[in-house]
């Protein structure tokens, strides 16, 4: 069981969990002093200073989702194959069958790096998801970075949902002569009158003579909605007509293996695959793995290995990295993956009803304490997401986040300028092998937090600091820790 009451969480502070421990000392977020080093660092050093001297110092963290009995709210691991060790055996019996290969690919794509297994595995996830050709890369970065920067012909313009994922910014930022033009989160509207717009001032395109490429995905990381993506295929054919000159980049990182048949994803479950020109999935989140494909024409793929530098310019993947995504795939079709989707929708919805039940949430709702976006209208939804996220006002993101963590329930807090200014959450992602009453326990303890800041706003306190951040700052300055987290 998980403290969720105030007591309970407050004794638990008497011994502070690894969680707790390993997010609290990771990173010292004070100032390093410079004068000793040589220039070079010294200048590096200087720059790291200003990060800390703002408190939004990033860290390599100890690993305490495997190291303590934490709940896991966040790692991406959300399918549980590797917790369950499902992936494992897959993977070694998938090696069992390869016994010849060797643990290096050789080189890059271009030259010693191809070999039948890869190609045989991109022939079969191609046909997995109803695309025409499919090329294996290492990492959804590398993809997006490739297609954003080698597609676009001079002249196109690139349309893009306001939130889509730093690595199409950095192909888009890298593309040569195009134009870039963003719409409204998931907003239909926005993006008529975007492409409406486009039409207008770019004679090329309405000639049909350049393109219009739109970068859009599938689940949106920070936010956990969904991209009503049949609704702007329909739109941008109203402009494209029959020319083709409209195409979509669906960024399907964070779908693959939670929603559509077999989990291949939002743009086989709404059937559109002949409308959108690149699908991404990356298989470091629910498949368990490392990699990504990029699903696409023949051309476009020739496209790519002869214009997209991050792909021609890098080793190819290995066989057990091939292997790994190939079980990933195989354990796709079983029961076993059936029922650890059923589990992450209902995960979602015990989530959502027991928040919107809470006899605290309407008052929460009204003093807009914390917002939960996606809590609106979620019964009416087709399916859930496995992402939910609680924006707490902004002077409370910090001691929210500590309370979660003091309670043993492993979160992010997630601060600008990964989301927009003001925005600030707590991202909340659900897992197979999460259970009920960790979810119901994780939202007990928002609430546990939320009763005290009105049992101090009712006596007439402006504190924002709970009992538990009382203390969790006695214990830092016991053990004379100076940082944030
Ligand atoms: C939407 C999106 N696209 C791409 C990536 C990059 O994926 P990968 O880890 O395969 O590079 C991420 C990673 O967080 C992501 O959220």
């Amino acid at each position: 069981m998980y403290p969720t009451e105030q007591a309970e969480i407050e004794t638990a502070l008497l011994a502070p969990s690894t969680l707790l421990v390993d997010r609290l000392t990771s990173e010292q977020q004070w100032p390093r002093p410079v004068d000793q080093l040589p220039v070079f660092l010294r200048n590096i050093e200087e720059t790291l200073n200003k990060r800390r001297s703002t408190e939004s110092m990033y860290t390599i963290l100890k690993n305490f989702r495997l190291s303590n009995n934490a709940v896991d709210f966040c790692s991406g691991d959300i399918l549980s194959l590797n917790a369950s060790g499902a992936l494992r055996t897959r993977f070694l019996a998938e090696l069992a069958k390869n016994p010849g290969f060797t643990p290096g690919s050789g080189g890059v794509r271009l030259m010693d790096g191809n070999y039948p297994y890869l190609e045989q595995a991109e022939r079969d996830i191609a046909a997995f998801h109803g695309a025409e050709d499919c090329l294996i890369v290492s990492s959804a970065y590398e993809a997006n970075v490739a297609i954003w920067s080698a597609l676009p012909r001079p002249g196109d313009v690139l349309v893009y949902d306001t939130l889509v994922h730093a690595s199409t910014h950095e192909g888009m930022k890298r593309s040569y002569k195009t134009s870039k033009v963003m719409f409204q989160h998931n907003n239909v509207q926005s993006f008529r009158s975007t492409l409406s717009k486009v039409f207008k001032e770019h004679l090329l395109v309405r000639e049909g003579k350049r393109s219009v490429l739109v970068a859009v995905e599938s689940i949106y990381s920070m936010d956990g909605d969904v991209c009503p993506l049949k609704e702007l295929i329909s739109v941008a054919k109203e402009f494209s007509r029959d020319k083709g000159n409209v195409q979509f980049v669906v960024d399907e990182a964070h779908s693959i293996g939670v929603i559509g048949p077999k989990g291949s994803g939002l743009v086989c479950q709404l059937g559109v695959q002949k409308d959108v020109a690149i699908v991404v999935h990356s298989y470091g989140k629910a498949m368990g793995a490392t990699g990504a494909t990029v699903l696409c024409s023949p051309i476009v793929r020739t496209a790519l290995v002869n214009f997209g530098k991050s792909i021609i310019y890098t080793t190819s993947p290995s066989l057990p990295f091939v292997a790994t995504i190939n079980s990933g795939y195989a354990l796709l079709q079983t029961q076993q993956l059936r029922n650890a989707q059923e589990r992450i929708q209902n995960h979602a919805r015990t989530f959502f009803e027991t928040l919107t039940s809470h006899p605290l949430w309407p008052r929460v709702k009204e003093t807009g304490l914390f917002r939960v976006p996606l809590a609106q209208g979620w019964r009416d939804r087709p399916f859930l997401t496995h992402i939910a996220t609680v924006i707490p006002h902004e002077k409370h993101q910090y001691w929210l986040y500590v309370h979660l963590i003091a309670a043993s329930f492993s979160v992010f807090s997630i601060p600008y300028p990964v989301v927009p200014l003001g925005q600030g959450r707590i991202r909340i992602i659900f897992h197979a092998n999460d259970t009920e009453d960790q979810i119901m326990g994780l939202v007990n303890a928002v609430f546990t937090w939320a009763a005290e800041i009105f049992s101090m706003n009712d006596t007439g306190m402006e504190e924002t600091e709970t009992r538990v951040a009382r203390k969790v700052n006695e214990w830092k300055q016991r053990e004379q820790i100076r940082a944030r987290l």
